[in-house]
């Protein structure tokens, strides 16, 4: 029997692309070089099912490439923005993600950025590294206490619920959230956690706020210049979710002119591009979009697709479809 043809668009975890190897005929990018418009296309013209990532913009332009043979996107990532789902929709592709693997991963990371901004851990790494610590005294390089304080989290989905668990457990916060579909009472329960009725009494009240929404129009620019101006003085911002969720002028001007007290960026509007207005900043923690950045996570988001494109080439409904 013939194998699936699949193309893959980015390098993957050894493992995964041995598994790859194994039950496909399949088209890997050794070369780690993003796929272009016309290859994606062509992509679409030639295998089963394409497996991109979120940095591979599938727009309705691609989708909608003559004489198709694919029937799935298989995308590697929980967040699916990268991808046209109406279009999809409309040409009948099946789209799936890769929930729940990167929960904890990610959940870390925001703790990480937390940490790392509310104690000022880049700029004390920066004086180390510059040999400009001239010793320990006791007004140097004060932050902020982060046990007990409060947490204000938007969206309250799996990560949102995790950094709860971790922050709330392990730091003593107090968790707020708002949320359009919030969880079940018993989850909101065992984190203490409180629905805020609105955004903005979650961004008065919290210490530090972590953002978990989805990206896409829906949510674009959600933090401006208007709502970092509810925040208090003292307060931080924590942004692992999508960066054009947050206005990133608004912010550089709320970290220059002391609005907030500081911010932990793992993702930017335009990334890899970062305005420059970031870099000039000591109070901003800035990490390479590292989220889901462990082997064990890597590794388990590949083979989560595989099962995905396993279930839907038997002709069973994929796990993880959203289109
Ligand atoms: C995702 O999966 O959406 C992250 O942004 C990358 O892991």
């Amino acid at each position: 029997m013939t194998k699936p043809k699949v193309i893959v668009t980015r390098k993957w975890p050894a493992p995964v692309e041995a598994r790859l190897q194994d039950l496909y005929d399949v088209q890997l990018n050794e070369a780690d070089v993003p796929m272009t418009v016309d290859a994606l296309k062509a992509a679409l013209q030639t295998a089963d099912a394409l497996l991109p990532t979120v940095t591979d913009a599938i727009t309705a332009d691609i989708l909608g490439v003559t004489n198709k043979r694919a029937k799935i996107i298989g995308n590697f990532g929980v967040g699916y923005n990268n991808i046209d789902i109406d279009a999809a929709k409309r040409e009948g592709l099946v789209v799936t993600n890769t929930p729940h693997v990167l929960t904890d991963c990610t959940a870390d990371i925001a703790m990480l950025l937390l940490l790392m901004t509310a104690r000022r851990a880049s700029e004390g790494d920066r004086l180390v590294r510059n040999q400009q610590w001239t010793g320990w005294r006791p007004t140097h390089m004060l932050g902020r206490k982060v046990t007990g304080k409060t947490l204000g989290l938007i969206g309250f989905g799996r990560i949102a619920q995790a950094v709860a668990r971790k922050a709330h457990h392990g730091f003593g916060m107090k968790i707020l959230f708002t949320d359009p579909y919030p969880p079940s009472q018993e989850i909101i329960d065992g984190l203490q956690a409180t629905l805020c009725a609105t955004l903005e009494e979650l961004l008065t009240e919290a210490n530090f706020v972590s953002l978990h929404c989805p990206g896409g129009d829906a949510t674009k620019h959600l933090i401006n210049e208007q709502r970092l101006k509810l925040m208090r003085p003292s307060a931080h911002l924590i942004n692992t979710a999508r960066g054009d969720v947050v206005d990133s002028k608004a912010l550089i001007r709320a970290l220059k002119e002391g609005w907030i007290a500081g911010a932990g960026l793992d993702v930017y509007e335009g990334e890899p591009n970062i305005d420059p207005g970031f870099l000039e900043l000591d109070n901003v923690a800035l990490l390479p979009h590292l989220g889901s950045a462990t082997e064990e996570t890597r590794v388990a988001m590949g083979n989560r697709v595989l099962d995905n494109i396993a279930a839907f080439f038997v002709g069973h409904e994929p796990g993880d479809r959203v289109a």
